[in-house]
């Protein structure tokens, strides 16, 4: 989208507000931005100059989760925070596995709906909504979740990059557990979220800086214990062969060699996937 396509932002999208969403499509070298978004995107260049790599790891742990879960039997996915449409999304990692699979994408950024629901058009088991992770009724209860989802079998809660643009005071975890309790045993959670760990104050001081005129209101970067946190009650799967059943950086969930995955730009962030047990 370039500058002169500001005027065409379609409706219920402001153009001058960055969005969290917008950003990360920069990062990940998408044309769905505008002029305020590359801006903070630039400025987050210069506080993490591995912010590439950091977005192309979470991408990586996405991608290689779901194809486990569906290798795993996994049918249903509800990917929350879905972001902008992208290289191998969720349902196109699902459909190489299992044609079968039904993926929800929900986004609290309206021009993810518009986006996705172009590019989905006539792609069978997908559908997206516009809807608030902080609101778990209204997405839980909306009428294409309903229709695309059975709460009776199993299904992957994907939270992917998305926890840290939730402050402690709407209670993550807290909302974390209230999807997880509506799901059945079986179920999945999985989750990314970006650290504070092994950084300096100043670069987080930084970053926090640039979200704070975002649409989001700010940025939340945690330790690893509050990570962990989200995963309580829940059992970590092993992310790659021969590792203890614990969080990792992005780059290491089920990398085929951990010690080549690991790098600077995935030590921004830990992330796991669980299962409800029962
Ligand atoms: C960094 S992107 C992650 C996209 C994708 N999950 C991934 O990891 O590749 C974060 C996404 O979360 C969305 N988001 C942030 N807060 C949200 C909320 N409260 N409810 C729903 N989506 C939210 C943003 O709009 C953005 O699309």
């Amino acid at each position: 989208m370039s500058d002169s396509g500001i005027e065409q932002a379609p409706p219920g999208v402001d153009p001058t507000v960055p969005s969290p969403a917008r950003i990360y499509d920069y990062i990940l070298g998408g044309t769905a931005n505008y002029a305020a978004d590359r801006a903070v995107a630039e400025g987050l260049r210069q506080a993490m100059p591995d912010m590439v790599d950091t977005a192309w790891a979470n991408r990586g742990f996405l991608q290689r989760s779901v194809k486990w879960l569906a290798e795993h039997g996994i049918r249903q996915f509800v990917d929350i925070g879905a972001g902008l449409p992208t290289g191998n999304n969720t349902h196109d990692a699902a459909h190489a596995v299992a044609p079968d699979a039904r993926i929800l994408y929900a986004d609290n950024d309206p021009l993810v709906e518009i986006h996705a629901t172009a590019l989905l058009e006539g792609v069978p088991g997908t559908a997206v909504l516009t809807a608030d992770f902080r609101d778990p009724e209204t997405l839980l209860e909306h009428a294409k979740t309903r229709t695309m989802i059975d709460f009776a079998q199993p299904v992957a809660l994907l939270l992917v990059t998305v926890p840290h643009f939730v402050p402690d005071e709407d209670d993550p975890w807290g909302l974390v557990q209230q999807y997880m309790s509506r799901l059945v045993p079986g179920s999945y959670l999985v989750l990314s979220s970006v650290t504070t760990d092994r950084r300096v104050d100043d670069t987080i001081n930084d970053i926090k800086g640039l979200f704070t005129s975002s649409s989001a209101g700010g940025v939340h970067p945690r330790s690893r214990a509050e990570i962990e946190r989200f995963f309580i009650g829940l059992e970590i799967v092993p992310p790659y062969q021969g590792a203890p059943s614990e969080l990792c950086y992005f780059g290491e969930w089920g990398a085929e060699d951990p010690e080549a995955a690991d790098s600077e730009g995935s030590r921004w962030g830990y992330c796991a996937v669980a299962r409800k047990p029962g």
